[in-house]
């Protein structure tokens, strides 16, 4: 698939087949992990919802979701840390084994923010999966559970990442090249 965005082209840099794979065998690893645990998914808004709709039918336990909007203060394509709530959890999670479900983990900025927001609650178990991670623009380290893909430093759109809103409807995850 191609699609033209003011003079750049779209490269795919991970097709549906290679993503659904891989998502699977995430939510494998998950049931695995987590059996005889009252298991609370935490989606990131609004990125990590195409991700979190195909994980959550690939586990096989019982379990809730929760929803948590987070906007970070920045240009485009990039994120400066100062990251806004504007949606919180519908229910406390206290005792509850947690596990946060994010798109990408680019600078660790906004996992860090999340991951010190979720302690004052008191969770039994706090526990981060994320589709993308980018180590190349990584500035803090934060604990990362379960990674299904390590990409290089691109910017990536397509299955829930957006640029400028657009392109989240996209089945391929993809980058922006001249041309
Ligand atoms: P971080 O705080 O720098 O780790 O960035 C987290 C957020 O920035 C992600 O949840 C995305 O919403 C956005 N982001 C970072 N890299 C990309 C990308 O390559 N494509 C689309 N969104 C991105
Ligand atoms: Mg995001």
């Amino acid at each position: 698939m191609e699609a033209v965005v003011t003079g750049k082209r779209m490269e795919v840099l991970l097709d549906e087949p290679t993503i659904q794979q891989r998502v699977q065998a995430l939510g494998q690893e998950i049931t695995a992990d987590y059996q005889d645990k009252e298991l609370v998914l935490i989606t990131v808004l609004k990125g990590s919802v195409v991700f979190a709709a195909d994980l959550v039918r690939s586990i096989e336990l019982p379990l809730t979701m929760e929803f948590m909007g987070l906007s970070s203060y920045g240009d485009d394509t990039k994120s400066t840390g100062v990251v806004r709530v504007t949606l919180d959890l519908s229910k406390p999670i206290e005792g509850k084994h947690v596990l946060i479900v994010e798109d990408i983990v680019d600078t660790g900025l906004t996992m860090q923010y999340l991951l010190r927001n979720m302690a004052t609650r008191n969770p039994a178990s706090v526990g981060v999966c994320t589709l993308l991670h980018k180590p190349a623009r990584q500035k803090v380290d934060v604990p990362l559970d379960y990674v299904g893909f390590t990409i290089d430093d691109h910017f990536v759109v397509g299955y829930g990442l957006d640029y400028q809103q657009r392109y989240r409807n996209l089945r391929m995850i993809g980058h922006m090249v001249d041309g």
